[in-house]
């Protein structure tokens, strides 16, 4: 008997429970397969969050966000962009963000633009709302040709998903980029929808927002890696004040609100630069690219902590159990591609890890 709902069988998550396998019978392995930051959450914000739970803050929170922290990214992101119409809540991290915009904006066969390479969710959630993901192709420099996005929207274009910096690629988009592409989306009235999750690094030059060209752009950003904070799901969207209001609607009968202690800590973290740790990313960064730049076709990262050469021979997967033969746990692409031709680091680890990966790689073109 069939009991599972069809919307579930439009995807699966087969690849990277295949690499998961392999990675299971490692034993201390070089691990570039983490997704999350290596510092851990600053003092500060623990404090912030256990004040919180022993003054006895643990219940239900107005859907929105506690206003403490809502209030004072409002403040923020007014000074940022002066956009009238623009208003914020608190969502259960990044992911919480996404997944209330897709049920708010896309109806079934609505069409949602993404960039391939893309974030692994974006395509998967398209589909959850019966919306169709339509790929636009980055290979090989994986920058924006805003060419072949004007040539893939039609009548039932409803949304434009950017990710920059980008993950798995780790490219910042250009001013020249998120320019045009603003432009167009709002030329064309297509959603479009900036992931920010990345922007605290962000290496050779500050991000720029979509939202300063086209002020209905709706911003996806959070704490989990500005912050170390992956597993205390905190999260913000900001936009159009109609679209926001929907989310809330929807979050009311979904996720209810952001754990109310970990809200408390967010408006201790709004007030926590962490620079140097930023600074040591952009370390790592370099130290990564210019030990692969040689040997490997890749393109230079601007930011996350991503990076994505391409197999010096065969597939991408193939590459990749070859790797962790090696010890050294990478992912394959085509986990958030439809090629199979490159492979994703995290480098978020160590020096003395990266080094150490850097030379087995080396050793396997
Ligand atoms: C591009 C992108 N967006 C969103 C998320 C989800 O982040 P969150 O922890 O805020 O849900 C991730 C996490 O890896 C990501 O890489």
């Amino acid at each position: 008997m069939n009991l599972l709902a069809d919307r579930t069988k439009a995807f699966d998550s087969s690849g990277i429970r295949k690499v998961f396998d392999l990675a299971a019978k490692m034993k201390d392995p070089i691990n570039f397969s983490i997704g999350q930051p290596d510092f851990d959450v600053p003092e500060t914000i623990k404090e912030a969050c256990i004040e919180a739970i022993r003054a006895g803050k643990n219940a239900y929170t107005v859907t929105q966000g506690v206003p403490a922290l809502r209030e004072k990214l409002q403040t923020r992101i007014d000074q940022q962009y002066g956009h009238k119409d623009r208003r914020v809540f608190v969502s259960l991290g990044t992911s919480g963000g996404l997944s209330l915009a897709m049920w708010s904006l896309i109806n079934p066969g609505d069409e949602v633009l993404m960039f391939d390479p893309y974030f692994v969710m974006y395509p998967a959630l398209t589909q959850l709302v019966g919306g169709v993901p339509v790929i636009v192709d980055t290979y090989p420099d994986f920058r924006i040709d805003l060419k072949k996005v004007a040539a893939a929207i039609t009548p039932r274009t409803k949304m434009i998903l950017l990710n920059s910096p980008a993950n798995p690629t780790g490219v910042v988009a250009s001013e020249e980029e998120v320019r045009g592409l603003a432009q167009l989306a709002a030329e064309r009235n297509i959603v479009l929808i900036s992931d920010e999750i990345y922007s605290s690094f962000c290496f050779d030059s500050p991000l720029v927002s979509a939202a300063k060209y086209n002020d209905r752009t709706l911003v996806i950003d959070g704490f989990s890696k500005s912050h170390g904070m992956t597993g205390w799901r905190l999260g913000y969207v900001h936009g159009p004040a109609e679209i926001i209001e929907t989310m809330i609607k929807l979050q009311q009968y979904t996720f209810v609100c952001a754990p109310q202690p970990v809200q408390w800590a967010g408006v201790a973290a709004m007030d926590v630069s962490l620079g140097e740790q930023f600074a040591a990313y952009q370390r790592k960064r370099d130290l990564i690219y210019a030990g692969l730049a040689d040997k490997y076709e890749v393109v230079k990262p601007g930011g996350a902590f991503y990076i994505f050469p391409k197999a010096p021979r065969g597939t991408g997967s193939e590459f990749v159990a070859k790797a962790i033969e090696n010890n050294v746990l990478i992912i394959p692409g085509n986990i958030f591609s439809r090629r199979d031709t490159h492979f994703r680091i995290s480098y978020a680890g160590s020096d003395e890890m990266i080094r150490r990966g850097i030379e087995v790689l080396r050793k396997l073109t």
